[in-house]
């Protein structure tokens, strides 16, 4: 299967909650199953990997990427499929609490990509190492932001990092549309010096495709959310 040149892409913010989860798996499945493209999902998420839980995989699922991590050249024996999907993923431990080292995480995509069309990485909120590690894994990153003042200008410092790193990066404006007192798309884009390249409705399909652990790219597809995050991974597709 390999020669495959797989784009590695990961959904990171400074802040916690904004839907780097919701975005990336929604993504990922969407990549899939509208555009027929083989996916490794990468919860790097290291503290709280919420991407199974959010597929619904209640059993326990095997660490995959924490041995990725120890042996990054035989990375692909650790990935999960997800049989109900046919995801594949490579996710942190839920149970275990030692801080895990991303600094072979290139290695361990650089691992992989020969096998995939994208690999996805849903990150932890970080300004720190692991934001870096990330950084220097990836193609390139989904800024994921609130329309919120203070979300806007924690993310000013992650744009700051990802330039420095030369890690090219595209905003992702979610919840959109939950009050009057909102920033607008203009604002948006003036405070963090970027145009936003896609914005996601707040949507409540979303938010009950995580509480009942049936993501909404499945469960309701042609919600406004959902058909935002399909027209994101057009976009990413027509860039390949
Ligand atoms: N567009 C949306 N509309 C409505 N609810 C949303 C939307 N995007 C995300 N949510 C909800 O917001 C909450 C946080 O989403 P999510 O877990 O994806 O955020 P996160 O950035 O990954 O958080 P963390 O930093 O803790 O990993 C969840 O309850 C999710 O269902
Ligand atoms: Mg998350």
């Amino acid at each position: 299967m390999a020669g495959r040149d797989g784009k590695v892409i990961g959904v990171i913010s400074a802040k916690g909650g904004v839907g780097k989860t919701a975005v990336a798996l929604n993504l990922s499945l969407s990549l899939m199953r509208d555009f027929g493209k083989k996916v490794l999902a990468i919860d790097a998420h290291t503290i709280s990997p919420n991407m199974s839980l959010y597929l619904g995989i209640i059993d326990v699922i095997p660490p995959g990427l924490l041995y990725a991590l120890r042996d990054p050249e035989v990375a692909g024996e650790s990935v999960y499929i997800h049989s109900s999907t046919g995801l594949h993923l490579l996710s942190g431990s839920l149970t275990s609490v030692k801080e895990v080292d991303l600094s072979n995480l290139g290695e361990v995509v650089n691992s992989l990509r020969g096998d995939y069309d994208f690999i996805i990485i849903d990150t932890a909120p970080s300004l720190g190492d692991s934001l870096r590690h990330i950084l220097k894994a990836c193609d390139q990153v989904l800024l994921v932001v609130n329309p919120w003042l203070p979300i806007v200008v924690t993310n000013l410092k992650a744009i700051k990092i990802a330039e420095e790193m030369k890690t090219p990066l595209k905003v992702v404006l979610n919840k959109v549309g939950r009050s009057r007192e909102e920033m607008s798309v203009k604002e948006v884009e003036d405070s963090l010096g970027h145009r936003v390249a896609a914005t996601i409705p707040v949507d409540l399909e979303i938010y009950r495709g995580v509480e009942e652990r049936k993501p909404v790219m499945l469960s309701n597809p042609r919600s406004p959310g959902s058909s935002a995050i399909r027209k994101l991974a057009k976009m990413l597709v027509s860039e390949v």
